[in-house]
């Protein structure tokens, strides 16, 4: 089906800033939730705290990578209409709580993320929920292959460093699907860093300084490869991945859907154009961003803003006072966890 693009123009520069106030809602109002075992209420809060401060921003928005279908969620469902309806019209993808678990047991790297492309401009996961990918930095885009053993990939990730293998640090989801790809890594020689969760921040971290991780290897979720791949192409690293289908109903869905299941997708198949707006911020802390502090007059926060037509990367530190009421505090302070505290210093 053909899609009609619109260009963001000069509006994804105010757009790229606004979303940082959107993802620190999420961030703010999930971090009140951390360690409480609860991962559907710290879901919940960060996806009332994003909607609430979606509303009214300049924009034609409709949510393609969502919370789930219409009558499965109650807010940032696929297809929900967001902005104000002006231009320009862009879609949206959104994860709330990018490390669910990681939150509600206050382990580190959990992010509220949310990403802009041009209309039309997203790949649709359809039924393929999960993916086989490759995220790399800037310094190794040129010399990966997907299609590569996975020691091939390493070789030249530690040539383009300057390095040997043993210098290299590898990202992967901790999961017994990955045990080969483990070893395989193990048999080459290069060091791992294990994901409990959260492939969107891995794949970062791979692209960022100092993060201590070079590349991002395994199989995550279709909708956080795209989300990734807003991300890569902001930051001039690249994600290449491959539809992974769990069984052969999921495999027979993609089919018939037209999907095809042995192509090579790169992070412009997955996010096509060159207007892509990436923001999150931090929900516990992680080697990419700090996570959310509390005071008694409000919280701090860290964040990425960044757009792919400028490759501008912005890592913006906030203070948010919660007696003033302004609409992010209101997401952090105004639930039921501290309703009456609040109230009393209002
Ligand atoms: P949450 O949805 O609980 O936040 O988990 C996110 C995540 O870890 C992603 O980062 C990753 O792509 C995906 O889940 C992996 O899926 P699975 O946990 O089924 O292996």
């Amino acid at each position: 089906m053909m899609t009609q693009h619109h260009d963001l123009g000069d509006s994804d520069r105010n757009l790229a800033l606004e979303m940082v106030r959107v993802t620190e809602a999420a961030a703010m109002a999930a971090a009140r939730r951390m360690g409480l075992g609860d991962k559907e209420a710290a879901d919940q809060a960060a996806v009332d705290a994003m909607r609430g401060t979606l509303d009214g921003i300049a924009m034609d928005g409709t949510v393609v990578i969502g919370e789930g279908e219409k009558d499965e969620a109650p807010m940032l469902y696929n297809g929900e209409r967001i902005g104000d309806g002006s231009p320009p019209g862009v879609d949206i993808a959104v994860d709330p709580v990018e490390g669910t678990t990681l939150t509600a047991k206050g382990l580190p790297n959990a992010l509220a993320v949310i990403a802009l492309a041009e209309r039309g401009s997203m790949f649709d996961p359809g039924p393929c929920m999960y993916m086989d990918k490759l995220a790399v930095g800037p310094l190794a885009a040129e010399v990966v292959d997907f299609e590569a053993p996975i020691d091939e990939n390493l070789r030249r990730v530690a040539k383009a460093k300057g390095g040997r293998v043993g210098d290299v640090t590898v990202s992967v989801l901790d999961r017994p699907r990955h045990e080969q790809l483990v070893a395989d890594i193990r048999e080459a020689g290069a060091r791992i860093v294990f994901l409990i969760d959260g492939d969107v921040a891995g794949a970062i971290m791979a692209a960022r300084p100092q993060t201590g991780v070079d590349i991002s290897v395994g199989t995550g979720g279709t909708p956080e490869g795209v989300i990734t791949a807003c991300a890569m192409k902001c930051l001039g690293g690249v994600l290449y991945g491959r539809l992974s289908p769990r069984d052969d109903t999921e495999r027979h869905q993609a089919l018939e859907g037209g999907y095809d299941l042995d192509r090579v997708l790169s992070q412009d198949d997955l996010v096509r154009g060159d207007r892509a707006i990436f923001a999150a911020t931090g929900i516990t802390d992680g080697a990419l961003l700090r996570g959310v502090r509390f005071s008694g007059r409000g919280a701090t926060t860290q964040s990425l803003s960044m757009r792919s037509s400028s490759g501008t990367v912005r890592t913006l530190d906030a203070e948010h006072t919660f007696h003033k009421f302004n609409t992010i505090a209101r997401f952090a302070a105004l639930d039921e966890l501290d309703h009456d505290t609040v109230a009393e210093q209002g």
